[in-house]
Parts: C-alpha cells; structure tokens; sequence
C-alpha cells in the first residue's frame, strides 16, 4: 500500500477560512498530508489566528520588507524548500504569482476560485458573477499559470440561484470551498503518488 505523507504549505492573505478548512481535513485523514507552513503576506490576517489553533508555523512576509517581488518570492521559496514541500495551495492570497515562484513550483501550485472558470476571473468573482446575473454560480480548483486564473482545472462545483442576496450566494460558495478544496487535494496527491 502506498503511503501518502505529503507536505503541504498554504498560502493566505485574509481570513483563512479555507486554510482552515484543509488544515481540519489534514487532521481528520480525509487529506493525506500535514500542512507544514502558512504563508501570509498581511500581518493582520485572520488566517495567523487560525493556523495558531492548528500549531501550524506560519511565514509572515510583504514584498516591500524584502526590496520586491523576485526577492519575496525567493525568500518563501527558500522556506519551503527547507521544509521539503510537496504542494502549495493558494487559498485567498490575493497576489499573483511571479515567475521565481512559479518556476520552482511549477505544476505543483493550486488556486481555489470563487466563480466557475474561466468566468469571472480575478480578485471580484463573486461580485462579478453576480452582478452580471449568472444563474449557475460554483467554484473552481486549478493548477495556476503565469496568467491570472488561468491553468488546468481539477475540480469544479456548481450550484442554481435565482434569488437576489449576494451575501447568500457568498455563504453558500464557501460552503463548497471548504468542501472542494480538501477533495481536489486529495486528488492530487493520489493521482501523482
Ligand atoms: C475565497 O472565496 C477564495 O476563493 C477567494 O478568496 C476567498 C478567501 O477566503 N480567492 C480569490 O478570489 C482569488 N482570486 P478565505 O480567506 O476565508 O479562505
């Protein structure tokens, strides 16, 4: 029997709910793996609350404190190849991947979407989904490219709404985030093991 003993990092800007999400299904065995690390480019995130109840370490770094992009991103990778990191998960950091990022993990870097790829993209999906009055709203799991929201999707879930409050249709993608994300991890560990 294989075993799956994957090491994942997280990376997060705001609230973390689904750090949290991945982090619970990574205790309770529905994920393979442990989360190793959360990276977090806003000291005031929520997130680092969240990854305190998990014991989870966290890298707290903004690109101005290390004289911009390509030097950030260098730092974390260091970091995570320190840590022998298999996976990364985007899960609401709200910042594109550069190419000293990307190169190193090239392949191996997830991103949750809050709209049904390859609509709605960018950083006001929900919004955008709604204020266009889609009736069929969803959320999409895929690897990332270089262009924003672009990549090979794995998983999406759509759901009908014909009424007209925004803050359900929010509520109810979330629902399915915390749902999708942890199974497309899975996903991927056990298609690449
Ligand atoms: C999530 O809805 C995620 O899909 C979205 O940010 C939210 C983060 O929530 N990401 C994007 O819009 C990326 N383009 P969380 O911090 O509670 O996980």
């Amino acid at each position: 029997m294989k075993e799956f003993n994957k090491k994942l990092a997280v990376f997060a800007s705001g609230s973390g709910s689904n750090f949290e999400a991945i982090a619970q299904a990574c205790v309770d065995g529905r994920i393979p793996a442990k989360i190793v690390l959360l990276v977090c480019d806003n000291a005031n995130a929520y997130a680092i609350e969240r990854a305190k109840k998990f014991d989870i370490p966290t890298l707290v770094l903004h690109p101005r404190d290390c004289g911009g992009k390509p030097a950030y991103e260098q730092r974390i990778v260091d970091k995570l190849n320190e840590l022998g990191v298999d996976l990364v998960c985007l899960a609401g950091y709200m910042r594109i991947v550069g190419e000293t990022l990307y190169n190193a993990y090239a392949g191996r870097i997830l991103n949750i979407h809050p709209a049904l790829l390859p609509s709605f993209k960018g950083a006001h999906g929900i919004d955008d989904a709604f204020n266009f009055g889609v009736k069929v709203f969803g959320v999409t799991v895929h690897f990332i490219d270089l262009t924003i929201d672009g990549g090979v999707i794995v998983m999406q879930r759509a759901f009908e709404y014909y009424g007209n409050d925004r803050d359900e249709v929010e509520t109810r993608i979330h629902a399915i985030e915390h749902e999708l994300y942890p199974e497309a991890i899975k996903k991927c560990i056990i298609h690449n093991a």
